[in-house]
């Protein structure tokens, strides 16, 4: 029987695309060049597979009609809102993802955002590699103490609890969170955190708010200019999860009228821009989408779209299936 023919849109850890190459029928990116949306759809007209990433936009357009061939979408990333989910759905297409596996790494680039923009780790950076730097002195770049301040989680799953755990235990800070559904509080206490009810009442009491929660039209610009306007004076926002969670113009102005001290961000609503007016900014820490960039992280991912679309083509359930 001939193997299923499977797209990898983008260069992959090289054992994962060993991996995938052993199973499957596998076409490989050759120059690891984003897919455009013409490329996309051809693919999902002639392989049984189509494994993009969050570079990858899949809209129900690119579902439309009888021709389309692909049985399964294994997403590299846990994140999915760049897929129609429901269009595929509708043409019986398997979607799955890569969760947990992620999870720690995540946690740690926001605990790396938090710090950084609290105690203005990019701008001394730029200052010293600028050649500006002229030594010690007690009012140079003088940020803000984390230890004992109040960190506001907006969504508890897996991330929201590895942050807090890194901000509670590690960092000595209180740590309060608003989730969609309730947490039992001695499941939040663990992490050394607390249940607030609305983001409101996180964002009143909070130093820094760390957006944990899923992109797409649930939570598009759940921080909104009025959201900005409600943290507290002098607070910092901190951004893992997805870009649009951020209403990015509201958040520009905010941060350049000072309605919050400033922001870390790994995300940004049309990646890979990043607003000039946000680059200028001394207030802003920002990375390049590095959540679960380490070694051991993108392997893992790999090897769970591997696993997932396995399963699939063995006929079992692939434990990651998102619809
Ligand atoms: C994820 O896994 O969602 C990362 O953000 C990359 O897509």
């Amino acid at each position: 029987m001939s193997k299923p023919r499977v797209l990898v849109t983008r260069r992959w850890p090289v054992s994962v695309e060993a991996a995938l190459s052993e199973r499957f029928d596998a076409t490989l990116s050759k120059d690891d060049a984003a897919l455009d949306a013409a490329q996309l759809r051809d693919a999902l007209l002639s392989y049984d597979a189509v494994l993009p990433t969050v570079s990858d936009r899949l809209p129900a357009a690119l579902f439309e009609g009888d021709a389309v061939q692909s049985k399964i979408i294994g997403n590299f990333g846990v994140g999915f809102n760049h897929i129609d989910v429901a269009a595929a759905r509708a043409k019986g297409i398997v979607v799955t993802n890569t969760p947990g596996v992620l999870t720690d790494c995540t946690a740690d680039i926001a605990m790396l955002l938090l710090l950084s923009v609290a105690r203005r780790g990019g701008e001394g950076e730029r200052e010293l590699r600028a050649g500006a730097w002229t030594g010690w002195r007690p009012t140079h770049l003088v940020g803000t103490k984390v230890t004992g301040k109040t960190v506001g989680i907006i969504g508890f799953g897996r991330i929201g609890k590895a942050f807090a755990q890194r901000c509670h235990f590690g960092f000595g800070m209180d740590v309060v969170f608003y989730n969609r559904s309730v947490v039992d509080p001695a499941e939040a206490a663990r992490y050394g955190a607390r249940q607030l009810q609305t983001v409101e009442d996180v964002l009143q009491v909070s130093d820094f708010v760390s957006l944990h929660c899923p992109g797409g039209a649930e939570n598009r610009h759940l921080m909104n200019a009025a959201r900005l306007a409600a943290m507290k004076p002098g607070a910092f926002l901190i951004n893992t999860a997805r870009g649009d969670v951020i209403d990015e113009a509201a958040l520009i102005a905010a941060l350049e009228q000072g309605t919050i001290r400033g922001a870390g961000l790994d995300v940004y609503e049309a990646e890979p821009h990043v607003p000039e007016r946000l680059r200028v900014l001394d207030n802003v820490v920002l990375l390049p989408h590095l959540g679960s960039a380490t070694e051991e992280t993108r392997t893992a991912m790999g090897m769970k779209v591997v696993d997932n679309v396995t399963a699939f083509f063995a006929g079992r359930e692939p434990p990651d299936r998102v619809v």
